[in-house]
This record gives structure tokens, C-alpha cells and sequence, in this order.
């Protein structure tokens, strides 16, 4: 529940990067020896991961609210657990840690935010083809074979897709020989990777460009790892205080990560000041309309483009979003009909008005990012917003609530609990 109108104003600590930690989650069990991983986000992505490790022998150890440490000398692949597998998108990366172990994967088909229609898998799959799997898909879930073993290959990706990227430096990491990467993608998170497999002895060199090189090693040792700032959460904030007006100061970022998110904002009037690594963004709440289209790194991010369709609804005058990278994400623009924005949309471009007027409304959110537009909606419109289905949001947000009320948002959870069939007489209780 969310009373909205009020500007915000302070400090807020960002957390780890939900998609940087969930690649290295499981990237630790292609390692033998003991990793720790610090600035670990408490997201439910990063928890059920940890779970479905712990469910295939991996031996999690939290050592503080952010550290943890893994052990997967007892990983037994092909053993995931499919209700879990069924619950992230990123379950998909154990297809190329299993096949880069033993020449063999076997897993259910992999969750996620449902913002595309289908959201392949064929990169990742024609990756591991090229490295000398059989693959094969049926109802359930994916099936890889590679009879002598996974072999150095050259792959090139129509499309810079994150987690085929992910998917083959995970697979080569251990793997005889020299595989390249064309087109990778250039994502902050695939260098975060690249720079953990390396300083546990992996010989990862292009991380960052459009062209990796995965050089296998014989095996992995330990190391200690600190996961990189969470760029998303960090731009939510930032398009936040946009929205509502008020100054905030977000700590533990890298200003870098965020400069197409940062550029778009001072296209619409908001100041944007970057330090060492910290952002100060104040507004007066009235913003400029502008143009936004998605693209891959270093490009404006998709997964900014909900929080920055809530802003080009309220912005003075009529905008444009083009989403290039997913065919299916405007599903959230529905939702903020209900509090008075109306915003014509089809599969690809929504076409902002602007000056649109939001009032509170009870809404949903539809997927992760979707939810967050909602609560930036929200923290925007006079009166109290409910925004249900907010599991969504703990997907990818560490205590948004507390963070939010650090800065001055009046913002409560509200445990739903379901109606209960009443028990029967004399049951026990
Ligand atoms: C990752 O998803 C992120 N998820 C997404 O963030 C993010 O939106 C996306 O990268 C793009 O940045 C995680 O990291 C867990 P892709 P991923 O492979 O890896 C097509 C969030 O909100 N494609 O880069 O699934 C695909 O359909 C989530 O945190 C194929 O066609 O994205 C899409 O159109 C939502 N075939 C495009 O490429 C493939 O085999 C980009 O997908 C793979 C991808």
C-alpha cells in the first residue's frame, strides 16, 4: 500500500546485482574448492538459486546478511529439482555448467518474467551443438548429450542475448581448447562473470566486447568475490525521485554502469550529479518528454523501460518508447490505465501522450520490472495505491520497502493471507 504525492528525499545503499550474482551462483559449481561471494542481494531469484544448488549437494554457508559461501565438491549434476528450475530464467545456465562438467544436462524448462512469447532458448542450444552436444527438447524440459565430451567451438549469436552469452563462457570455462563468442553480449554482469571465473583460474579474455575468448582450464581453486552494484535497482531509484521530484543520493553504485539511464534523465530535465561511486538525482517533478528505444549494452536498458514508461506518461508532452529487445512488455501500460494514464501501445512502441494525471487505484504487477513501474506510479499519484502480486517485485529488489521509507515514502506490506477452507470439526489445529 502505497500513499503517493510526496517527494523523497535522502540517502539509499544499493544492493549486489540480482542477474551478476545469479551467473556466478552458478558458475561456483564448475568449482570444486570453496567460494565466497560477497554483496549478495537478498532477492528470491538469488534464494531459490541457492536452493536448487543446495537440493543438487552444493553446500551453502551465509556468513553475513550479503556473504555467503559455497562449496560444490558434492554437486551431482543432471539433479535439479524442476518445481525450482521452473521458478527462474537463469536456471537455464545449468545446461552449461552440467554439460561443461560431464558432457551431459538434463533440466526442466526454465521460468521467468513472462515478457516474451516464447523467450528461446535456440542460441544457447545451437551454442552447445557447435561444442559437440546433442540437444533435445520434449514436454518437460531440455536434454544434452555430448557422447567424448564438450569441444572448443567458434559461435556467433544473431542477437547479443545475456544469457547464451552466460550459457557458453559457462560451458567452456573447463573445456579443451579455444571457444570464441561472436556478437556476445557486453552487459556489465558478463564481465562481473568473466572477472570471477578468472580470479578462480579460468583464462576468460574479451568480457566487455563483442567477441570473448575461453581458453579451458583443467579445474577451478576458490576465491573471494565482491558482486558488482545492481544497475536496475539503482535506475528504479533514480527514475523514482524523477518522478515525485525531491533530491536522493544512491550509494555503493557505479555511475558508468547507469550513463544512458542517466543521460535520458537529464534529456528530461532531471539533475543527475555523479560521484566515485554515487549518484545525486533531484528533480522538481516535472519532467520533459523524450524518446526512448531499448537496445543491449551499453544502450538504454529494457529492464528501465516499464520504470521510464510511468515517466513519458506524466512528462509534458507526447513521447515514444520503442522496446527492441522483447516483443511483449507493455503488458504493465494496462495496469496504469486504471490510474488514469492511457498509452496506446503495440507489440514494439508505446506512444506516450503525456500529461497524463495518475490517481491511486488498486493495481498488479504484471512481472518484475512491470511491478516496479507501479510502485513508482504510485509513489507518484495523490492517494493510496495497492499493488498486488508484489512477489514479483521481491524478485529482483532488496528491502524496497525499507529503502523507500529511508527517503520518505509511506509505503506498507500487507500479508494477504488466502481464505483458508475452515477446518473440520475436531481436526487438529
Ligand atoms: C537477461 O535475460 C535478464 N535476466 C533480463 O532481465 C534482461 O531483460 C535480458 O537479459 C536483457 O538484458 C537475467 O539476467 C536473469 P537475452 P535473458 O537472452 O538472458 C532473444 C529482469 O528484469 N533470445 O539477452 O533471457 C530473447 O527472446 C530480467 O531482471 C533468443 O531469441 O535475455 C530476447 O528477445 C527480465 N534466443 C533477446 O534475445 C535465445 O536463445 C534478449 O534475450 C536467447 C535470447
Amino acid at each position: 500500500m502505497i500513499t503517493g504525492g510526496r517527494r523523497l528525499n535522502g540517502t539509499i545503499a544499493i544492493s549486489g546485482m540480482k542477474n551478476a550474482a545469479l551467473p556466478i551462483l552458478f558458475a561456483c559449481a564448475l568449482n570444486r574448492e570453496t567460494c565466497v561471494l560477497q554483496n549478495v542481494p537478498s532477492v528470491s531469484d538469488v534464494l531459490t538459486t541457492l536452493s536448487i544448488l543446495e537440493e543438487m549437494g552444493v553446500s551453502i554457508e551465509w556468513r553475513s546478511p550479503t556473504t555467503v559461501a559455497i562449496n560444490a565438491a558434492g554437486f551431482r549434476p543432471c539433479t535439479s529439482p524442476d518445481a525450482l528450475v521452473d521458478k527462474i530464467r537463469a536456471s537455464s545456465y545449468l545446461m552449461g555448467v552440467e554439460l561443461g562438467i560431464c558432457g551431459r544436462t538434463r533440466i526442466a524448462y526454465p521460468g521467468g518474467c513472462k515478457i516474451g512469447t516464447a523467450r528461446p532458448l535456440n542460441y544457447h542450444t545451437s551454442g552447445f551443438e557447435i561444442m559437440g552436444a546433442e540437444m533435445e527438447t520434449n514436454g518437460y524440459g531440455f536434454h544434452g548429450e555430448a557422447p567424448n565430451g564438450l569441444h572448443e567451438g567458434k559461435i556467433t549469436f544473431d542477437s547479443p542475448s545475456v544469457g547464451a552469452t552466460v550459457n557458453i563462457i559457462l560451458a567452456a570455462v573447463l573445456t579443451p581448447g579455444v571457444t570464441t563468442i561472436i556478437n556476445a553480449a557486453r552487459e556489465p554482469h558478463i564481465v562481473a562473470l568473466g572477472n570471477f571465473l578468472n580470479m578462480c583460474g579460468a583464462k576468460v579474455t574479451g568480457a566487455g566486447t563483442s567477441e570473448i575468448h575461453i581458453e579451458g582450464v583443467s579445474a577451478l581453486h576458490g576465491c573471494t568475490y565482491p558482486i558488482i552494484p545492481d544497475m536496475i535497482e539503482a535506475g528504479t531509484y533514480m527514475a523514482a525521485v524523477a518522478g515525485t521530484g525531491g533530491c536522493v543520493t544512491l550509494t555503493g553504485v557505479i555511475p558508468k554502469h547507469l550513463e544512458s539511464v542517466t543521460s535520458k534523465l537529464r534529456d528530461m530535465g532531471v539533475d543527475v550529479e555523479e560521484g566515485e561511486d554515487s549518484i545525486t538525482v533531484s528533480s522538481n517533478g516535472q519532467l520533459k518528454a523524450a524518446q526512448i528505444t531499448t537496445a543491449p549494452y551499453p544502450g538504454f536498458p529494457t529492464d528501465m523501460q516499464p520504470q521510464f514508461g510511468v515517466l513519458l506518461a506524466v512528462a509534458n508532452g507526447a513521447g515514444i518508447i520503442q522496446e527492441k529487445v522483447w516483443e511483449q512488455r507493455f503488458a504493465y501500460l494496462d495496469e496504469l490505465a486504471r490510474m488514469g494514464a492511457s498509452v496506446p501501445y503495440n507489440s514494439f512502441t508505446a506512444f506516450t501522450p503525456g500529461n497524463q494525471k495518475l490517481h491511486a487505484s488498486s493495481v498488479t504487477a504484471t512481472d518484475l520490472r512491470g511491478g516496479a513501474a507501479m510502485v513508482i506510479a504510485a509513489l507518484i499519484a495523490e492517494g493510496t495505491t495497492e499493488i498486488k502480486n508484489i512477489h514479483y517485485i521481491d524478485r529482483g529488489y532488496d528491502n524496497l520497502i525499507g529503502k523507500l521509507r529511508e527517503v520518505g515514502a509511506c509505503i506498507v506490506r500487507e500479508e494477504v493471507f488466502l481464505e483458508s477452507t475452515p477446518l473440520s470439526a475436531g481436526s487438529s489445529s
